[in-house]
């Protein structure tokens, strides 16, 4: 590349004027913003639409398209992008369009925005801008309509807790058509010769114009799905034009920049090497960036303050992208989106042989992060990061990648790629140093390279264990042997690292099974991995080494020998280990029938939101602007578990700029000691901390970062005590919860073990770990005063204002009448918005009223994480008693959750749990005691099913035990001991109405599971490294609060003289669509159209004393309850409607309004006929039972632990649905957050398993480390019904209770995933039962499938550690 060291010196030119256009508006960008993202400066411009899930690219919520015009190709660029890790000025020059630009409520949504809505696809709508602005950012980058799996693909990078996904995908598949005609309106040969048609709007548009023609050839495929057609929602109520590139940003020249940002941050752009190498020179410790993926984490969670940025990605030499005859120069800048694309074309322009590197990189950046990430990020950024899982590195390595680098004095030298690692995060390159560029040679013949990775999760995840690996074969008289080999692996160590003894050890070898036992026995001890390495999961990554190594060796013998591999030794069944992961689009079928009552129960209204979200008009708390005088509140946070507290200095609070004050316990006006149910907790913490993560104090400053920096600048020092980290731990102390041992018994379990009765009776223990919430919104409230504090107001997002104005009130020693909270929608809860978000709110409510300001208080996604507290985990210890058919005789179990360290909900959810740790069956004689296990974490709460699904999991265990046991499948052992009607439960609660019989017979003909049976079985047969498992598994959930007074429910429901109604009721929305249903329920009372009924927020000075919107009754309890205030308006208008005819509802209001009647009624119900006494452990603490059950299929991959769901059938029985489009959607969403909970979501913490993290905290607090179920984990085929012709006499309109009881029907997959399992262990003749800990993670799927791989490092009784 030579020297640029005489080349001339020019000047940097630099400017601090810098423009950026959103949504078509041209903004100047002043200087002194180098510190922003572009979410925050959308924020401050008041574009509320784009939101905050995570902060750090994982879940993208933030997600905006950004153009720029491409000098190169001369047209206009589109991509996706996460704003939440954009910084500002690196779009200068550039076009940003947010959910605001594309459509909204006024002008008419954007067809991609109508579609969704249309389909059900919000439910929250937290996520929704998201995934609008993904699918429109692929709809624009394309050139023709995108195919399904693209449109898959694109979404990987958006998560969504509500919905499930089904819809989403269903909403936006009509855009894959590929018939112009139908497509849009405008037929192709009424097109102009250079006219484009923009996929998005299926108009013509300007940004491809000379560059795409309409092919006229495509055909429409795909009719399986039609819910809606592209032509329903083609936009003809759209009137806005796209948005166009704005034409000022084609013409105008760019320059380099200079710009300045808070605390003395400069932020460069420029626009030549010679630019770069100057800045580097001037600062040696400034760093680059360019897709600031890796910077702005360091920045923002590491909270690693760099002075210097210098924004690279303009600058041309470090965007090369050139093909020559010995492989591929590649820029350091070059974003992956773009290497892939590069990638692509040499696969197709080179020979075979020669692209092996390419496809292997292909194959990689599949799996990198998602596509907003993979548009930005760039090559250089992921090298020089020397992150030791960098997914590209080991490839690098191995592939035998030269990388250029270059020093300020533009001096150029080469370093191999496997030289340049040096350490952690530590690289060759000196401190005037850049890195130039890459050069990747073509392979040789017979020389092969291979990708791997393994992660939690397969989309958008980082590695666990990744590796690059490379040989070069040579024939030698008929044998292969090795002529070079390379095996390079990430997360293994501090850095990407050669197996180098392996290495050795294959060189000059025959390649052949005699080499691959060799080099195994060699890799065994290559790389040392100590047991308390960081990250943990030790045997795992062991094996995962072996395990890609042995693929690879079956790999490359498949390559040269293809299917006459078995020179080498391999039967067809070994080549299962390689084949790739492909997904299909997935498919899914949602069966009911409609129940119409008057005119709008029973229909399948579309969410009353749903085109505010799909628009961002929908306002959540966080986006509320802070009022004048306002300021914003960070929480002062313990860092120990358990502590006496000595000390508090906030010396270094004072002197920041913007700090307003910090307020501790002695500040708080009321009392300090709160709590959900018994008044356990303090406010803040005043002499011991019992957890990490409890608040100890509040700051409250005039921005959102200054309050945060004063918050870790209060300094405390502690005196620590022991803490109790486990509920084994807890166990061992005695350490519990007072006045929480429970009991619950029916016949004598005893007698029975004794009697002989009993063919067997085993013992085991089964743990279930917790989850987070992860609702999207996090936990948020603004507050102020009023009257100069007479009054306090607050708008939460929260499932339960009552209990804010509760806690608020007291502590702040005002009476309730006071006190308001007001709640308009909340972007997810499910549980855990129900109490700890009372204490937040309280909080804030300190310094608002002490200061009499408004105060705001949003907490950011790993402060929330690691102090709201989760989904408890569980210990169960049972012993079971069954006959030799399988049929039950007797129970006894212990039952333990992880409360944490304050009561809050623990006791009602153990309860809840004893109460469903039958599932569905009938057991004679039952005996559990359960007890609440103090604990130093963060007090666990509510979350959907509330220890419901924790105890029928601890069920499903011991059935599929017994199954085991009697070489017997679990369906048949579930069916013979099926409860029926009239059935008395443990408790005395007798069945009525069981439907269960009925559900399981539908399911089993549905889903054929005799045949599904054989062909699992088959597959088995045929395949030794990938095993398929399925299982089928009901469920019976009771449907109320146990705690009795919490059954009731208030409405008022107020008649306009324009016809139109008002309700408000005491449940919140929270994306389940309760105002939907609940409207649904006034409008068909009073004979009117959905739309005249308005739900506008829930608010405690409307309806008082409210319960939290929890339990899954809120539809029953708010539905009855405005029914009540309906029939009373009605009641009171009847006299009026007998006497005359009136033409229309609003006539007949005018006329009663007119007679003086009072058109406004509160409305009351309670749930009738329940009751518990826990004194003599019988009662009837549900109204009813929820239903149903669901079947599941799986494929694992026994050596990597990966796994997918290729089908999911679930049934439920809902009566007659008030709404059956958003039950089906509560059906779904439940059913993706259960496979979450079973499969894929594993909280860790620093416990005595996880030693290399610090004592009490947790370690995944974000989407990075936490992994939710993505797109690509949803079943291949997803089909929900619902029962026909079963309307439930207790609940109004006939209707049943949904959002919890699908939740646990996940469990089938868990029990489908160890079916698979089984079949694997079996290949090496481990036919007995084994306990697998929920959530069967890769690793817990790997380390049970015992083999020749796990071998060498444990057992096949191993147990993979779980914090529970
Ligand atoms: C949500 C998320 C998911 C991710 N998933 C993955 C994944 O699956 N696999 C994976 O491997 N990584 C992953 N990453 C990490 C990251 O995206 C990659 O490392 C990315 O390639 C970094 O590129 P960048 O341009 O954004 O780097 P930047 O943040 O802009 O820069 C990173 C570092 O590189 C230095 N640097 C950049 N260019 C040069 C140069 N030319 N010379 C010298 N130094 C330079 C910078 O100074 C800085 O220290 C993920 C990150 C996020 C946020
Ligand atoms: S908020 Fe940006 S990706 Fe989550
Ligand atoms: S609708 Fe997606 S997170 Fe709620």
């Amino acid at each position: 590349m030579g020297s640029l060291k005489n080349e001339e010196d020019l000047s940097l030119e630099e400017s601090n004027e810098a423009i950026l256009y959103v949504n078509g508006v041209r903004r100047v960008l002043p200087d002194g913003l180098a510190h922003l993202t572009l979410l925050e400066y959308l924020k401050d411009i008041g574009l509320t639409g784009t939101k905050l899930g995570c902060g750090e690219g994982g879940c993208g919520a933030c997600t905006v398209m950004v153009s720029y015009y491409d000098q190169v190709s001369k047209r206009s660029m589109h991509h996706a992008v996460n704003a939440c890790l954009a910084p500002l000025y690196s779009l200068e020059g550039m076009h940003v369009i947010t959910v605001e630009g594309i459509g909204n409520r006024q002008n008419g949504l954007h067809p991609v925005q109508e579609s969704l809505a249309r389909a059900h696809g919000s439910q929250c709508g937290y996520c929704t801008p998201g995934f609008v602005m993904s699918m429109y950012a692929l709809l624009r980058s394309s050139k023709t309509p995108p195919s399904e799996e693209q449109i898959e693909e694109c979404l990987g990078g958006n998560l969504c807790r509500c919905t499930g996904y089904r819809p989403i995908i269903d909403a936006f598949r009509v855009f894959a058509k590929t018939d112009n005609s139908l497509y849009n309106n405008h037929s192709s040969e009424r097109l102009l010769e250079d006219q484009f048609v923009c996929p998005s709007t299926g108009k013509p548009c300007s940004c491809g114009s000379n560059v795409v023609s309409v092919n006229k050839d495509f055909v429409n495929c795909h009719n399986r799905y039609s819910p809606l057609s592209y032509t329903e929602i083609d936009g003809s109520s759209y009137c806005e034009k796209e948005l166009i590139f704005p034409p000022e940003l084609l013409l105008r020249k760019i320059k380099p920049l200079h710009l300045n940002g808070f605390g003395g941050l400069k932020w460069y752009r420029p626009l030549k090497l010679r630019q770069v190498l100057d800045l580097k020179s001037r600062y040696p410790d400034a760093k680059l960036i360019v897709g600031n993926t890796e910077v702005g984490i360091e920045m923002k969670l590491k909270r690693i303050q760099y002075q210097v940025l210098i924004s690279v990605g303009h600058v041309p030499e470090l965007n090369t992208l050139r093909m020559r005859d010995d492989g591929l120069e590649i820029g350091a800048a070059v974003r992956l989106t773009e290497l892939v694309e590069f990638l692509k074309m040499a696969v197709t322009q080179r020979a075979a042989y020669e692209t092996s590197s390419c496809k292997a990189l292909i194959g990689q950046i599949k799996w990198f992060a998602g596509k907003q990430i993979r548009n930005v990020a760039s090559v250089g950024g992921n090298i020089c990061t020397a992150s030791p899982i960098s997914d590209l590195n080991p490839l690098w390595m191995a592939a035998g990648t030269k990388f250029q680098i270059i020093d300020s004095e533009g001096n150029i030298r080469t370093a191999l790629a496997k030289e340049f690692f040096l350490g952690y995060r530590k690289v060759d390159l000196k401190r005037n140093e850049i890195l130039l560029g890459i050069f990747l040679p073509w392979t040789r013949p017979f020389e092969y390279v291979k990708e791997f990775k393994q992660a939690h999760r397969r989309d958008d995840d980082i590695a666990i264990v990744n590796a690059g690996m490379r040989v070069l074969l040579e024939e030698n008289s008929g044998q292969w042997s090795v002529a070079d080999a390379s095996i390079v692996y990430g997360g293994v160590a501090p850095l990407s690292i050669s197996a180098s003894k392996t290495q050795l050890f294959l060189s000059g070898k025959t390649w052949n099974q005699e080499l691959m036992q060799g080099a195994l026995g060699v890799l065994e001890n290559d790389i040392v991995l100590m047991q308390d390495a960081p990250g943990g999961m030790v045997e795992f990554r062991k094996s995962l080494m072996l395990s890609f190594f042995f693929k690879f060796f079956l790999w490359v013998s498949y390559q040269i020998d293809g299917e006459q591999s078995s020179r080498m030794g391999l039967t067809h069944s070994h080549l299962s280990a390689i084949q790739p992961f492909c997904r299909l689009p997935s498919t899914g079928r949602q069966i009911y029938e409609i129940k119409k009552h008057g005119t709008s129960v029973g229909l399948p209204e579309v969410h009353l939101s749903s085109r505010l979200q799909v628009t961002g008009e929908a306002e959540y708390v966080a986006d509320l602007p802070l009022p004048p005088n306002g300021l914003y509140a960070a929480l002062v946070l313990s860092s120990k578990p358990h502590a006496r507290i000595l000390s508090i200095d906030d010396s270094g609070t004072k002197s920041l700029p913007g700090f307003e004050g910090l307020f501790l316990s002695k500040d708080v006006p009321g009392g300090n000691n709160i709590g959900a149910v018994i008044d356990d907790e303090e406010l803040f913490a005043s002499e011991f901390v019992t957890c990490v993560g409890q608040a100890i104090g509040v700051v409250v400053a005039d921005t959102h970062e200054t309050a945060k920096l004063a918050a870790r600048n209060v300094h405390i020092q502690y005196e620590e005590l022991p803490a109790i980290l486990s509920i084994k731990d807890a166990l061992k102390a005695n350490s519990f919860h007072p006045n929480c041992e429970k009991n619950l018994e029916k016949g004598d379990v005893e007698d029975c073990f004794q009697s002989g009765s009993c063919y067997n009776i085993i013992e085991g223990e089964v743990q279930v770990g917790g989850q987070e919430h992860f609702y999207f919104e996090t936990q948020s409230t603004l507050i102020w005063t009023m009257d100069g504090g007479n009054e306090v107001h607050m708008i939460s997002s929260t499932q339960a204002p009552q209990k804010h104005q509760k806690y608020v009130s007291h502590v702040l020693g005002l009476p309730q009448s006071k006190v308001v909270c007001k709640t308009k929608r909340i972007g997810g809860g499910f549980g855990g918005k129900e109490t700890r978000s009372a204490f937040i709110a309280a909080a804030a409510s300190v310094p608002s009223y002490l200061l009499n300001r408004p105060v705001k208080i949003t907490l950011d996604r790993d402060v929330d994480m690691m102090i709201t507290g989760q989904r408890h985990s569980f210990l169960g210890k049972y012993k079971v008693g069954f006959t030799t058919e399988g049929k039950i005789l007797a129970l006894d179990l212990e039952i333990y959750n992880n409360a944490g360290n304050s009561l809050d909900l623990s006791l009602a959810v153990l309860e809840r749990a004893m109460f469903h740790s039958d599932n569905v069956y009938d057991i004679p004689n039952v005996r559990i005691k359960g007890n609440v296990c103090f604990t130093n974490f963060p007090s666990h709460t509510a979350f959907r099913g509330f220890g419901g699904p924790q105890g029928m999991l601890i069920a499903e265990n011991w059935i599929q035990r017994i199954a085991m046991e009697l070489k017997k499948s679990a369906e048949e052992i579930r069916e013979i001991n099926f409860q029926h009607e009239g059935y008395i439960l443990h408790y005395g609660q007798k069945l009525q109405h069981c439907t269960l019989t009925s559900l399981w017979n539908e399911l089993n003909s549905s889903c054929n599971i005799s045949k599904a049976c054989k062909e699992v079985d088959l597959f088995n047969l045929h395949n030794r490294w990938k095993k398929r498992g399925i299982s089928m598994v009901p469920t019976k959930f009771g449907i109320s609060f146990t705690t009795k007074f919490m059954n009731q429910a208030g409405a008022l429901v107020q008649v306009y003289t324009d016809g139109t109604i008002l309700v408000t009721h005491g449940g919140v929305e929270m994306g389940q669509g309760l105002h939907t249903k609940v409207a649904q329920v006034a409008a068909s009372s009073f004979g009117v159209p959905l739309n005249s009924v308005f739900i506008s927020e829930t608010s405690t000075d409307k309806v008082p004393n409210a319960s939290p919107t929890a339990a899954s009754a809120s539809s029953d309890m708010y539905g009855a309850a405005v029914l009540d205030a309906c029939e009373q308006i009605k009641a009171r208008m009847e006299p009026i409607a007998s006497r005359n005819k009136y033409s229309s509802f609003a006539e007949l209001a005018k006329a009663c309004h007119m007679m003086r009647i009072d058109l406004s009624a509160h409305g009351f119900y309670i749930t009738p006929d329940i009751g518990f006494d826990w004194k003599s452990g019988k009662g009837s603490p549900f109204n009813y039972f929820t239903y149903g059950a669901a079947f599941a299929e799986v494929e694992i991959d026994t050596l990597t632990g990966d796994f997918h769901t290729r089908r999911a059938d679930v049934i439920l029985d809902l009566g007659y649905s008030i709404n059956p489009a958003i039950d089906v959607g509560q059906i779904e969403g439940a059913f993706i957050q259960g496979l979450g909970w079973v499969a894929l979501e594993e909280l860790k913490w620093g416990d005595a398993d996880h030693k290399w993290i610090k004592p009490g905290y947790l370690y995944t607090c974000g989407p990075g480390s936490y992994k939710l179920p993505s797109v690509n984990d949803i079943p291949l085929e997803f089909n929900v019904s619902l029962l026909k012709g079963v309307p439930n006499v207790k609940a109004i309109h006939s209707s049943k209770a949904v959002g919890e009881p699908p939740f646990f029907l996940a469990s089938s997959v868990f029990f489908a995933i160890k079916d698979a399992i089984i079949a694997a262990r079996r290949e090496v003749g481990c036919n007995d039962w084994f306990p697998l800990d929920n959530p069967a993670t890769p690793e817990r799927i790997r380390m049970a499938c015992t083999d020749e791989f796990t071998k060498p490092f444990v057992g096949s009784e191993f147990r993979p550690k779980l914090s529970v």
